[in-house]
């Protein structure tokens, strides 16, 4: 049956150029009984095995999975407006009004008229200056680590925050459930990639994971060297492409200048007022799990000791020595 496929498929498709090469899949599911749960490692495998881009079949979807920085500017830059287009699964259409808000819904004018709304009225600085106090009043909060312990268990939602989070979670575990993949730019029309066709309809999977992870492209890239950071200065507003935190091209992260101000403010504030330790008989390990976000496989328990005896105020516009380290 298997070669059956593989007969038709080839056949059918003798007079244009070929698809990227790959698995053969079975009739109806495609390579989708084979691929497993960890679509980043197994992606990452087939590039060793195919090139840096490969096609195959998940139920009736073509996936083209590219895994170089060449190919990855390519799909970005090159055919930036074919492929920016989403396929959302089932919950992401009934969480986002059918597609209508700005992370699932196609390129259009509506998805232009809201980044531009988020960028320039949300996201602006005036805007995100004058809610610093806010920032810095839960940071205040989580560094007296009140907070932590009362969601630890998960099931305290006595803060609007901790709700939020709650149902954030439960709606990206049904936004991944069906097929995570869907979450990845969408081809509007057919194009040629590389040499090989690319229909429309074919879902287009950047494997940053692998380029980030590839020695091609980093030093020894398994080793933690954070200071390989502080050596050059460091674009990831998606031009350099080995580094592509926030993706590249026009679906890039508007979320960049808040994520910065938050993820910096957030460690250097944890980091400043506490010593961490892992539990007795812990290993530290680092295997991830495949999702719209990858995260640890097994969650992380670190224990905190107060550094300072004074905790608390830790707020001496921190956030703001931290946005102007980031930008010298
Ligand atoms: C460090 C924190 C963050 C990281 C690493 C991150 C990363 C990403 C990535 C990789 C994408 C997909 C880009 C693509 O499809 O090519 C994305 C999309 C998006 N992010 Fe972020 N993000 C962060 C923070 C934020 C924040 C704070 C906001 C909101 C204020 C935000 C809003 C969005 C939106 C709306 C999209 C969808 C954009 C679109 O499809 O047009 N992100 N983000």
């Amino acid at each position: 049956m298997v070669q059956n496929y593989k007969w038709i498929s080839y056949n059918s498709r003798k007079h244009i150029p070929p698809f990227p090469p790959g698995p053969y899949g079975l009739p109806v599911v495609g390579y989708l009984p084979f691929i497993g749960s960890n679509l980043h490692e197994r992606f990452t495998e087939m590039a060793h095995r195919y090139g840096p881009i490969f096609s195959l079949r998940l139920g009736r979807k073509l996936h083209v999975v590219v895994n170089s920085m060449d190919l990855v500017k390519v799909v970005t830059r090159d055919l930036d407006q074919t492929m920016a287009n989403r396929s959302p699964p089932l919950a992401a259409l009934t969480i986002s009004y059918c597609g209508n808000d700005i992370a699932w819904s196609n390129s259009n004018t509506h998805w232009r008229k809201m980044r531009k709304i988020l960028a320039t009225q949300v996201l602006s600085n005036t805007n995100l200056k004058s809610c610093q106090s806010f920032r810095s009043d839960e940071v205040r909060k989580l560094v007296k680590l009140r907070s932590l312990h009362k969601s630890g268990d998960g099931n305290d939602s006595s803060t609007i925050g901790d709700g939020f989070g709650e149902v954030e979670i439960k709606i990206m575990k049904l936004v991944e459930a069906p097929n995570i993949s869907d979450f990845f730019p969408m081809l509007s029309k057919l194009c040629t990639v590389a040499g090989y066709t690319t229909p429309k309809g074919t879902i287009v999977y950047m494997n940053v994971w692998a380029i980030h992870r590839d020695p091609k492209n980093w030093t020894n890239p398994l080793e933690f060297k954070p200071e390989r950071f502080l050596i050059d200065k460091w674009d990831y507003h998606g031009n350099n492409f080995k580094f592509l935190p926030f993706g590249s091209g026009r679906r890039i992260c508007p979320g960049i200048p808040l994520g910065e101000k938050i993820l910096m403010y957030i460690l250097a504030s944890l980091l400043h007022s506490f010593d961490w330790s892992l539990p007795e008989d812990e290993e530290f390990e680092l295997s991830d799990e495949f999702g719209l976000v990858t995260k640890k496989r097994k969650p992380l328990t670190a224990i905190p000791s107060q550094r300072l005896s004074d905790a608390g105020p830790l707020n001496f516009l921190i956030e703001d020595y931290l946005s102007i380290y980031s930008y010298c």
